[in-house]
């Protein structure tokens, strides 16, 4: 397995936002439009690759200059449990930390909250509605 950055745009990029499409917004009759899809530009986006084939990706979207918020953490349903995840999330932590960022957060689904604490992370808030579902803010100091 390859972790790599994705530049906008490109045609890995097209590969993440079907699958971010795949797993995170299709299953709740939700999809992608334009607009939220041009501010990426402005974002860290990385994949894991087997060859040509995309395993898992995440983005990482500046918050002020010490916090990122990491979103779209998704992993196909048949490569799910295999340690995709979690080398994702090692690798966006590292990319963060080089960066400078002191902090790292996300707006949790309820069903990956165990996932984000065994990475260390904690719940700071109270339960809220994303995209239709319930979330929870996680944070982590890098
Ligand atoms: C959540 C998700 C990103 C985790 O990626 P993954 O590749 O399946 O996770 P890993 O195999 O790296 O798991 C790492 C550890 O977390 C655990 N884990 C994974 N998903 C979990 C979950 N949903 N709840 C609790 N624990 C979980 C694994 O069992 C593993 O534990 P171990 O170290 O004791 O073996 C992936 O399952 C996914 O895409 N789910 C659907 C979309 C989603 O919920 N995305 C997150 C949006 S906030």
């Amino acid at each position: 397995m390859a972790l790599r950055m994705i530049d906008h745009g490109t045609k890995e990029y097209q590969q993440m936002v079907t699958l971010r499409n795949d797993i995170l917004r299709k299953p709740l009759g939700l999809s992608f439009d334009k607009e939220e899809l041009d501010k990426e530009k402005d974002d860290i986006l990385m994949g894991a690759f087997e060859d040509e084939k995309l395993l898992g990706c995440c983005l990482l979207t500046r918050v002020d200059p010490y916090t990122v918020r990491l979103r779209q953490m998704a992993v196909p349903n048949n490569m799910q449990g295999k340690g995709v995840g979690r080398a994702l999330m090692i690798f966006a932590e590292n990319i963060a930390r080089d960066l400078g960022y002191r902090k790292l957060c996300m707006h949790a689904r309820k069903t990956a909250i165990g996932f984000y604490q065994k990475l260390g992370y904690s719940i700071t808030g109270d339960e809220f509605t994303e995209v239709t579902i319930p979330h929870y803010i996680m944070e982590k100091a890098l």
